[in-house]
């Protein structure tokens, strides 16, 4: 990995022409909003590769599908420093910060619930690094379940079912925390697709206050972008072109019953335009 100058950037991801308006560029249609079709779409392509290769675990999925998105050097950004990575580095600095971020909230017993989770290649990782641990992973896009449930529905620690944040009841998290005493609420870039968290913060997660331990986030976090930076001036143009959410720092601590512990900027930026922020509470 070597360090990556700001000015060389767009010679290696095509954000900075498109934010300051050199090159055309519209959002794939779907992808506005919560872009849930665009994932179910690319999840049934894996499910289909898995289908076909039996032989392929969670991490060859992934690796399958890094691959065919980049090509080696790729840009990523830690802590408000540009890199460029091959593919499969970039993979290992994503799983390191993934790991890390419930290092200090796991400890052995607690079922973690990731909401939004995708097809769960995020709760395998932590399910081979916290292994006294459960995980309970929920996404909108079947194809998704689906895939999760194919590749890691075999391994009793883990199980997969429906979930989207919009709905006024969270089933998924209420049946979990039927069956464990000891439950950490996660989320990975998923409530990112929000155009605002305000009210699935402010009316649905605050019912569950009582009975989570913890909720760990790792997530884009609009906030905290420098603005007296290039850098964090060019990361809000990015999430305002996309219509990310603005509010989610915001909205944890302007909610009553949430203790925001810890906040960290760009613990990782597999785009380095869109880095993954860590922020960790507990109910008050
Ligand atoms: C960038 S992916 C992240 C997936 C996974 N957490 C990861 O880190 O690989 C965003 C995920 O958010 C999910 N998502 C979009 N809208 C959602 C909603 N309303 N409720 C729950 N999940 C949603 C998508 O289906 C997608 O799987």
């Amino acid at each position: 990995m070597r360090e990556l100058p700001l000015d060389d950037l767009p010679a290696h991801s095509p954000w900075p022409a498109r934010l300051l308006g050199r090159e055309d560029w519209t959002e794939r249609p779907g992808l506005g909003g919560t872009g849930v079709d665009v994932y179910d779409e690319v999840y049934g392509k894996l499910l289909g590769l898995a289908r076909e290769d039996p032989g392929l675990d969670f991490r060859d999925v992934q690796r399958a599908a890094n691959h065919h998105a980049e090509e080696s050097p790729v840009p990523v950004s830690r802590a408000e420093q540009l890199y460029l990575a091959d593919v499969d580095e970039k993979q290992e600095l994503q799983d390191e910060a993934l790991v890390a971020s419930l290092a200090g909230t796991l400890s052995g017993g607690e079922t973690v619930v990731s909401l939004g989770c995708g097809w769960g290649y995020e709760l395998g990782v932590l399910a081979d690094a916290y292994p006294d641990c459960e995980f309970v992973g929920g996404d909108p896009a079947a194809n998704g379940v689906a895939l999760g449930r194919e590749l890691l529905g075999d391994r009793d620690r883990i199980r997969f079912g429906h979930f989207d944040f919009r709905d006024d009841r969270w089933d998924l998290l209420e049946d979990a925390l039927a069956e464990a005493d000891d439950v950490v609420l996660f989320t990975q870039g998923s409530l990112t697709a929000l155009p605002s968290v305000r009210d699935v913060v402010a009316e649905t997660l605050t019912d569950y206050l009582d009975d989570v331990r913890a909720g760990v986030h790792l997530e884009h976090v609009y906030e905290l972008h420098p603005e007296d930076t290039l850098l964090g001036q060019l990361r809000m143009e990015y999430a305002n072109l996309r219509n990310y959410n603005d509010d989610l720092l915001t909205s944890l601590r302007a909610t009553g019953g949430i203790d925001v512990t810890s906040v960290t900027y760009d613990v990782v930026g597999g785009n380095p335009l869109h880095p993954l922020s860590e922020i960790v509470w507990e109910p008050a």
